[in-house]
């Protein structure tokens, strides 16, 4: 193994890694240097939702998390990005690689890709008057991976922290492997610093991309880290002694307090778990009935006797 220190990220999922998760999961897994939090979108007429900018307040996150806009108005654009520097961000994210096509359809996220004079023009309106850092989290391109090369010298005319890649089209949206031909040939393409994400799922997935790209220093990590919050621990070769099913019911614990203390309702806790459940479930042996009595769950009774079934005795984790 290498020495050289690399730098993992908890990728932004929409849904699931808001600061609720970020804090419990800092609380109770090693390994993550940092996040991105799910993108905040520019607000027309300049209203800013204040829930969402509770998500990403410095002090309140235990791990450093970096803002992300998703956007298209440069005005809008700056105005947020003003907002959390006065918050005390030092460096924000733009959000190019979002594959939906309600945002992609409206040249947000990945549509903008097809259009890199957009992404030129408003890169050359908001750099002179953002005062944070700016980074761009991107795709190969919307509808074909040789939009990068266009892309690219367009990145390169602006001072940006890094480029994050997930190395698919918007259109694959998950679908297909990431293209690591594609990331190798791009990052040389750039002045810029690369991040690598997408499909890290396993120790044996990072060791490939870590063995192929031996100078990249930062990788993002998303869903393997829900699928297996242990996995930037492995990674760093972090030693655990303690039984991983006792960690990971203290941490389910954790995590349903916290969420039951922002929502009122049953319905939007459960969902929230719910989500959090479709993820982690499958890396337990043998429990597939259980995960579909958590996901059938209308009452948290019946949520809280499915969800126990995971940390009986006997019980496995897969990873
Ligand atoms: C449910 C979900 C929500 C996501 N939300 C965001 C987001 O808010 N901002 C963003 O840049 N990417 C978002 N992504 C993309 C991820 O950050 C990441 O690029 C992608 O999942 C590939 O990485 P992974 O294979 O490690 O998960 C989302 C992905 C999923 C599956």
């Amino acid at each position: 193994m290498k020495t050289s220190p690399i730098k993992i990220i908890l990728a932004p999922l929409q849904g699931f890694t808001d600061i609720t998760f970020r804090n419990t999961f800092a609380r109770h897994f090693g390994g993550v240097d940092e996040a991105m939090a799910p993108f905040i979108p520019t607000m027309g007429k300049k209203k800013l939702k204040l829930s969402r900018l509770k998500d990403v307040s410095p002090e309140n996150n235990q791990i450093f998390t970096i803002p992300q806009i998703l956007g298209n108005n440069a005005e809008d654009f700056i105005f947020l990005a003003h907002h959390l520097h006065d918050m005390g961000n030092q460096t924000i994210n733009w959000n190019l690689g979002c594959p939906h096509a309600k945002v992609a359809n409206k040249n947000r996220g990945s549509g903008l890709l097809m259009y890199p004079e957009k992404i030129d023009a408003f890169l050359d309106h908001v750099f002179p008057r953002i005062l944070t850092g700016l980074s761009v989290k991107i795709r190969l391109g919307r509808l074909s991976k040789n939009e990068i090369y266009s892309l690219l010298p367009v990145f390169d005319k602006y001072p940006l922290d890094e480029i994050i890649l997930h190395p698919r089209t918007g259109i694959q949206m998950y679908e297909g492997d990431p293209d690591h031909d594609a990331f190798a040939e791009a990052r040389l393409l750039s002045r810029h610093p690369f991040v690598y994400n997408g499909d890290i799922r396993d120790l044996t997935s990072f060791q490939i991309l870590w063995k192929r790209f031996p100078d990249i220093r930062a990788f993002m990590i998303g869903r393997g880290l829900l699928a297996n919050p242990f996995l930037a621990e492995d990674i760093r070769g972090l030693p655990s002694n303690e039984n991983k099913i006792k960690r990971l019911r203290a941490f389910h614990e954790d995590l349903f307090l916290g969420y039951q203390r922002i929502y009122s309702g049953p319905a939007h806790l459960l969902g929230r778990m719910k989500g959090f459940w479709s993820h982690l479930g499958p890396s337990f042996r043998g429990k597939g009935k259980s995960l579909k009595h958590i996901l059938k769950s209308e009452s948290i009774t019946r949520y809280k006797e499915s969800a126990a079934d995971f940390f009986t005795e006997g019980s496995e984790f897969l990873y």
